[in-house]
């Protein structure tokens, strides 16, 4: 694992003012491109049409503006729409006095250049062009989210990990590697946590956590890790952009399942790395190297739909996180609420668990919380019922709400959780929150809770009867 090389950075990051990220040799989305890239996009001829370039000639790129030009620079065809490249292996010049070993300037798009698609191809290269702008670090894309884990973890080669609940998957890659290098786990819930790190070993946090959309205090974890010489990684999948933004509380890497909000369509399977720039010159290399010889990139044509679901994610996850909230403010004011029409909600629901609900011994929202997650508070959310009979029959109750695993879509998504994870309550319903709309999602509840109150009711009255 390389050293800290910090460039001395800060960690005062802004959606507005994004940091820009260290130009890494040899990645064709950290280049500038210096030729002539139009007019259109607001560059000249002498200046690199990179986002960062683009953000501070326009003073202010919103997030969308970001996830629909920050690949412009990238462009080098008339089509609107970015092509669909399926090679995998780019012709070599033909001149023998031009030929470099893994270096194959492409004449047209010097920036966009490949050799071999197990290192770069064009589509994951846009995708990754387009994420290392808004996760404001040079980023990379994985097969999926938990082979990201894994390369990062092969990376950082710690000799233990703290880390506490969340995705079971995780823990899973944290096990295959126990097996193969001795890698050892401190439970980040116990309050002393850090006293048994090592410099070089890895605080892994998850958050919001899955499955149930509650949030943890980075800033806390960040303070801890690197007073022990530790790195500080987060695993944002709950929160993309514009949630939350992880590099600004301390993380040192982000970690993302991209299936989830970046893909946004429940079609494609990703995973995604970014690396705050302090560490970029060798980490960034590093990972990238790694990841040829892993083998785990991903596909061209996830790559495409990736940069394609990238252009809307700003209004599909604030819609999503907002009528999340509304959902879970509703379920929590019926399930208080006994005499109430919607009772039904208090008949059925136990407890409802999500970021929205976090508050302090007063009663008020934790004030990190408010300031970690000024944009909303995820579009999951967990509910528990009153008993596990419930949670297993509610889902086939549901027209709007798929059944199925996974979260981030624009459908609806309900789980008993039961389902995938062995470890939990078995009480546990996961809700994912799609572009639906909040009023037919809540029709959708209630008159699914409705059928569970009917179907008890004759389950009742059929006992009644057998018994008289
Ligand atoms: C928080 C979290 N991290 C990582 C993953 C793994 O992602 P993938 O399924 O893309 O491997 C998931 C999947 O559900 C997740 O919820």
């Amino acid at each position: 694992m390389a050293g800290d090389e910090s460039n001395g950075t800060g960690h005062g990051l802004s959606v507005q003012a994004p940091l820009q990220p260290e130009l890494v040799e040899g990645m064709a989305h950290e280049n500038p491109i210096v030729t002539d890239v139009g007019a259109g996009n607001g560059a000249t001829d002498q200046e690199p049409a990179t986002a960062a370039v683009l953000a501070a000639r326009l003073r202010h790129l919103s997030l969308s503006a970001q996830t629909i030009h920050a690949d412009d620079f990238l462009n080098s065809h008339q089509s609107v729409a970015p092509p669909m490249h399926v090679s995998t292996t780019f012709r070599y010049n033909d001149d023998p006095d031009e030929l470099r070993p893994w270096a194959n300037i492409n004449p047209n798009n010097p920036y966009d250049s490949h050799v071999y698609s197990r290192d770069t191809a064009p589509n994951t290269t846009r995708l990754e062009a387009v994420l290392t702008s808004i996760l404001h670090g040079p980023s990379l894309t994985y097969s999926s989210g938990l082979s990201a884990f894994h390369a990062l973890l092969v990376f950082l080669n710690p000799k233990r990990v703290a880390i506490g609940g969340g995705y079971h998957g995780c823990h899973g890659v944290i096990q295959v590697l126990s097996k193969l290098t001795g890698l050892q786990t401190v439970d980040l819930l116990d309050p002393d946590f850090d006293a048994a790190l090592q410099p070089g070993d890895v605080v892994h946090v998850e958050t919001p956590l899955n499955p149930t959309g509650e949030a943890r205090d980075l800033a806390f974890y960040a303070e801890r890790a690197h007073r022990r010489g530790c790195y500080l990684t987060v695993d944002a999948t709950f929160a993309p952009p514009p949630l939350l933004e992880p590099f600004r509380w301390g993380a040192d890497v982000i970690m993302h399942s991209g299936t989830k909000y970046f893909g946004g369509h429940s079609d494609m399977l990703c995973g995604v790395l970014a690396v705050h720039p302090k560490h970029a010159g060798t980490w960034i290399r590093g990972l990238r190297e790694e990841r040829l010889v892993l083998g785990s990139v991903m596909g061209s044509f996830e790559g495409w739909l990736g940069v394609r679901s990238l252009r809307t994610l700003e209004v599909r996850v604030r819609k999503q996180s907002a009528d999340a909230a509304a959902l879970v403010a509703w379920l929590e004011a019926s399930r208080k609420e006994e005499d109430a029409p919607s009772s039904v909600v208090s008949e059925t629901v136990a407890e409802v668990r999500h970021a929205s609900l976090q508050v302090t011994e007063k009663g008020e929202r934790e004030e990190w919380l408010k300031e970690q997650m000024p944009n909303g508070f995820g579009p999951v959310f967990a509910v528990y019922m009153r008993d596990a009979d419930l949670a297993r029959r509610l889902p086939s109750k549901l027209a709007l709400f798929h059944h199925a695993t996974s979260l981030g879509g624009v459908e609806s998504l309900v789980e008993w959780r039961a389902m995938t994870d062995a470890g939990v309550d078995r009480r546990l319903l996961r809700f994912s929150v799609g572009l639906e709309g909040f009023e037919d999602l809540r029709d959708d509840l209630v008159q699914g809770f409705e059928a569970l109150r009917a179907e008890r009711a004759a389950k009742g009255a059929g006992a009644a009867v057998v018994a008289g």
